[in-house]
């Protein structure tokens, strides 16, 4: 194809465009490709194009019709579904899902005859040709619908990596960005009794300017990676809504029901039937109402006792709504260099973990992947779990829940963002309000984490100390973390000091800090001669630290020095990193880097590594390593760190 075909763009992109030989879209050519689609579809849209979509929260426990299962899928590197080989936007686009006639108007795409792929579900892992995919792809399938009187109707994503952008008969209707947040798209006016089909494009290409950016140490799996559904909701119904433990009072349930399009005055009423408890509230001219429910004996919810009481949330009228949740009631603080939960102090005993799926690996999603993995972290003996570095699928705080384990939640504001761009900072803000939003009634999660191993400067700074302000204003109830990185110096006594007095720090409630003694700086027995200077008067957690092991991969019997890789130097590593953590008089928690092997693209060592990042304690086919034995031990016996 001759270059002059790119005169749409500026004469370095057509030359960038150029140096392909093999015309593979060069990853600066996706993300013109992929701004030149956001424009598209706003020229496209004839519906007003929702970015700020919605999110109806506990949508798992309203009545709804899943759009799980197979969908017509169609690669599209090129953007074909949205431009002519002039690059003008097409008027017929793949959004116009129009039937293919052999006889009729030639048309290069058929979502009749289209392959598929199941959703949810990453598309690299579902083909071998989509592995290393990074593009548009575009989704469709049809769905039955009936119109009721009264009632407005959503389509809900779990969560779609990266941008997603929206049609359904043939119109508009929204799009998103973010790749491991919820979102709902209405699409009341737009439906027909019966038949209707929804299109959409999922495109993850990185983003310079995205969240996460460029470098990731994780797989981009691409694609609906989690439920789609069709909600109805009557036109007045409960969008949102904080129901917690006083700090001051531990019989006191308190906070707020906001009822979207309810005019002040409607009343709603919220009870949990098991405590004999029940208030109503009234709604203010911003459609929300506080809420106070004094109850008696209410069981506190912790690690050692779970429990989770159904609650009941209804609104009064003629478009009444109501909705049902489990919520496990707690406080969550800190006193000094003490994290107490319930009022008691309380130490960490924890993993990290990313969203892989054991044994069939790919994007996480499935009860079964959740009970798998959190399964992992209680045979350890973990009362807490890091989700890194993204929000997890709602499945997995749902089951924290249940099985009593706390959790450290994070958006991926990860490594080098463009902390200097506000178009990035308001990517961030809406992740973390989605991920709030999500999540906020979960009694798990007791940690927002805002970033991991941003670089220190002054525009990072700055920024993440917005993002932890904005994080205490979306909910004060809990404590504001992030995994800092650590200055090293050389001590008199012949071995380092870790210096912990990242700015950051300053904002946070507790301090996360991951270092890698053993692996990527001195060896294993280094931790033994590492002191700690942490200038904050705060509760410390090691939010990392590890080393890679490929499992099976052995030392010779009774080696002294285990060479690097093998499973016994990881052991290693973990030995003399329990021996210095509790010599941390401040260390509060801690979760090894990690629990499960994980895909990545920047670990391409052959034979040990193959795409894997092999820092786990088990491998991604279940085998335990022996550093898992280590770990379980230390927590079986309280033998790493002490609350207070
Ligand atoms: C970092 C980072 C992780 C990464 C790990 C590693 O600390 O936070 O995302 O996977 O190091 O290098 O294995």
């Amino acid at each position: 194809m001759s270059p002059e075909r790119f005169l749409h763009f500026s004469r370095t992109e057509a030359a960038l465009i150029h140096h392909g030989d093999s015309f593979m879209p060069q990853a600066s050519t996706r993300i013109l490709l992929a701004a030149l689609l956001i424009s598209a579809t706003a020229a496209h849209s004839q519906a007003p194009v929702q970015t700020n979509t919605t999110l109806l929260v506990n949508i798992d426990h309203r009545p709804a019709t899943s759009l799980n299962g197979d969908w017509h899928v169609i690669v599209d590197q090129y953007a074909t579904g949205l431009y002519d080989f002039h690059q003008n936007l097409r008027k017929d686009g793949f959004f116009m899902n129009a039937p293919f006639d052999p006889s009729g108007h030639p048309q290069d795409y058929n979502f009749a005859n289209a392959s598929t792929l199941r959703v949810p579900g990453d598309w690299n892992t579902q083909r071998p040709e989509l592995l290393y995919y990074e593009g548009p792809i575009w989704y469709q399938r049809d769905f039955e619908h009936t119109a009721k009187s009264n009632t407005r109707t959503f389509l809900h994503f779990g969560a779609a990596n990266y941008r997603t952008f929206v049609w359904v008969n043939t119109k508009k209707v929204c799009e998103h960005e973010g790749g491991f947040t919820p979102f709902d798209c209405e699409i009341t006016g737009i439906l027909k009794n019966g038949k209707n089909f929804v299109v959409l494009s999922v495109d993850n290409t990185r983003l310079a300017d995205g969240v996460p950016t460029l470098q990731t140490d994780w797989w981009n799996y691409g694609g609906l990676t989690r439920d789609v559904s069709l909600v109805d909701v009557s036109t007045q119904f409960i969008d949102d809504y904080d129901l917690h433990l006083s700090r001051t009072d531990h019989s006191l349930i308190e906070g707020y029901v906001h009822v979207e399009g309810a005019p002040s005055g409607t009343t709603v009423t919220v009870s949990v039937p098991e405590l004999n408890a029940k208030t109503q509230a009234i709604v203010d001219t911003n459609s929300r109402a506080a809420v106070s429910l004094p109850t008696k004996s209410l069981s506190l919810w912790s690690p050692e006792n779970p429990k989770l009481y159904k609650v009941e949330i209804t609104t009064a009228g003629p478009t009444a709504d109501k909705t049902e949740d489990e919520i496990g009631f707690r406080t969550i603080e800190t006193r000094g260099t003490q994290i107490l939960l319930n009022g008691q102090p309380v130490f960490l005993r924890g993993i990290s973990i990313h969203a892989e799926a054991p044994y069939r690996t790919g994007r996480a999603y499935s009860q079964k992947d959740v009970e798998t993995l959190l399964g992992w972290a209680k045979e350890l003996g973990c009362n807490y779990v890091r989700l890194a570095h993204y929000p997890h699928d709602e499945r997995m705080t749902r089951t924290a829940d249940r099985l009593g384990l706390v959790v450290w939640s994070e958006i991926p504001d990860y490594w080098a963002l463009q902390f200097d761009n506000p178009a990035v900072l308001a990517k961030s803000k809406q992740q973390l309000t989605e991920m709030i939003r999500r999540d906020r009634n979960k009694a798990s999660i007791i940690l927002w984490s805002v970033a991991n191993e941003t670089p220190n400067t002054e525009a990072r700074t700055k920024y993440l100390t917005t993002m932890v302000d904005l994080t205490h204003q979306l909910d004060p109830t809990r404590l504001v973390t992030a995994a800092l990185l650590v200055r090293t110096e050389k001590n008199p006594a012949g071995g380092t000091t870790k210096i912990v007095d990242d700015p950051l720090g300053q904002a946070l409630d507790v301090i996360g800090t991951n270092e890698y003694i053993g692996w990527y700086e001195q060896h294993a027995e280094g931790a033994d001669t590492t002191t700690w200077d942490i200038r904050y008067q705060k509760p410390l957690i090691m939010s990392e630290w590890g080393g890679d092991a490929k499992a099976g991969n052995h030392a010779p019997a009774g080696d002294a020095h285990p060479a690097l890789w093998t499973e016994e130097y990881q052991a290693e590593i973990y030995h003399h990193q329990i021996a210095m953590l509790n010599k941390i008089p401040q260390l509060r928690g801690t979760s090894p880097w990690l629990l499960m092997d994980f895909r990545s693209a920047r670990r391409v060592n052959p034979g040990l590594q193959d795409n894997f990042n092999r820092k786990g304690l088990i491998s991604d086919q279940g085998v335990k390593k022996r550093a898992f034995f280590i770990l379980q031990k230390a927590y079986k016996e309280k033998s790493l760190g002490k609350p207070e």
